[in-house]
């Protein structure tokens, strides 16, 4: 079974498409996907329930209304000679919109699954190239930190200019992950945080000169496993990310309550607008606190233990 971690951002989301460094976490959860002998190039994803046909225009075909996953799917298909006749059954385990890399995982699982059952050999990198091109179709203009994790794994600091640098962790880091349940648009809220450039370059630069060095310091931090030092960088990140308007009430509520929980910081993570937010415990035990806290406000809250 091929497979595509899913992410969480620990610090410098947003900054990351405009050149800036981000540091992500792989998630063991993402995307799984297997091909399978057809008749003709198709993709079924779960738990969405679709089975769609590639189409580089986006027609939607009878029965379906993914025009977007139809022009991913071939989009991926474009880094093949030919069409390949197989069908692959995919399965997201990250909820899909909510900031967790879910698209890139699942572009990942699938072209690991198509090179699998064709004999193909890929690099991390050059399948992470690939996953960008349906990246590309899903989010606009992605920094290609999603993709790349999805690919490598691990714990990484991540520039578009220096690509993938592994962080060696000191300690594990025992993460809550909560959904809002709002589905947040990372599409749209790139595109607000690039017209808030434009409009005022010397306000916005600042601000991701403030998340640059949040990420510089939580590199430091994570290899000092330095828990505390980590989970106040997730406030003063989580301020900036509040001043380009990319928080919710929800998301702002259960920050607030992972920390009345125990939490050492939290933050929202990936694009924010909904989506989720990551807490950061002391230990599993905490952990399980947080969790539990969350759990209360929105379903699905989970405990993901990022190990070095
Ligand atoms: C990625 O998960 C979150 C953003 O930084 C967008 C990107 O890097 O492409 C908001």
């Amino acid at each position: 079974m091929a497979f595509g971690h899913g992410k969480v951002i620990l610090f410098g989301e947003h900054g990351v498409v405009h050149g800036r460094p981000a540091l992500a976490a792989a998630l063991s959860r993402g995307a799984r996907a297997e091909a399978h002998p057809a008749d003709r190039p198709l993709l079924e994803v779960e738990p969405w329930g679709v089975a769609i046909e590639p189409s580089a225009d986006g027609d939607d075909g009878p029965g379906t209304d993914n025009a977007g996953l139809r022009r991913a799917f071939a989009a991926l298909l474009s880094g093949y000679p030919e069409p390949p006749q197989l069908r692959v059954a995919a399965e997201l385990t990250v909820p899909g919109g909510a900031g967790l890399g879910g698209s890139a995982a699942l572009s990942v699982a699938v072209v690991r699954a198509l090179d699998a059952a064709l004999g193909v050999e890929r690099g991390n990198v050059e399948v992470a190239e690939l996953a960008q091109r349906a990246e590309k179709v899903f989010h606009g203009n992605p920094s290609g930190v999603d993709a790349a994790m999805a690919a490598h794994g691990g714990v990484a600091l991540f520039s578009k200019a220096r690509g993938v640098r592994p962080v060696r962790l000191a300690t594990a880091l025992p993460l809550v992950v909560g959904y809002s349940g709002e589905q947040g648009s990372t599409k749209k809220t790139v595109a607000s945080v690039a017209r808030q450039l434009q409009r005022d370059p010397g306000r916005v630069e600042k601000i991701f000169d403030g998340m640059e060095a949040i990420v510089d310091n939580g590199k430091l931090a994570l290899e000092a496993g330095a828990l505390e030092d980590l989970g106040q960088l997730m406030v003063l990140n989580q301020k900036l990310l509040v001043a380009l308007m990319l928080s919710t009430t929800r998301l702002e509520e259960m920050c607030r309550a992972a920390i009345d929980a125990g939490a050492l910081g939290a933050k929202l993570t990936g694009g924010g607008g909904g989506g989720c937010m990551i807490a950061l415990a002391r230990d599993l035990k905490a952990a399980e606190h947080v969790q539990a806290a969350l759990t209360a406000m929105a379903p699905d809250a989970f405990i993901a233990e990022v190990t070095p």
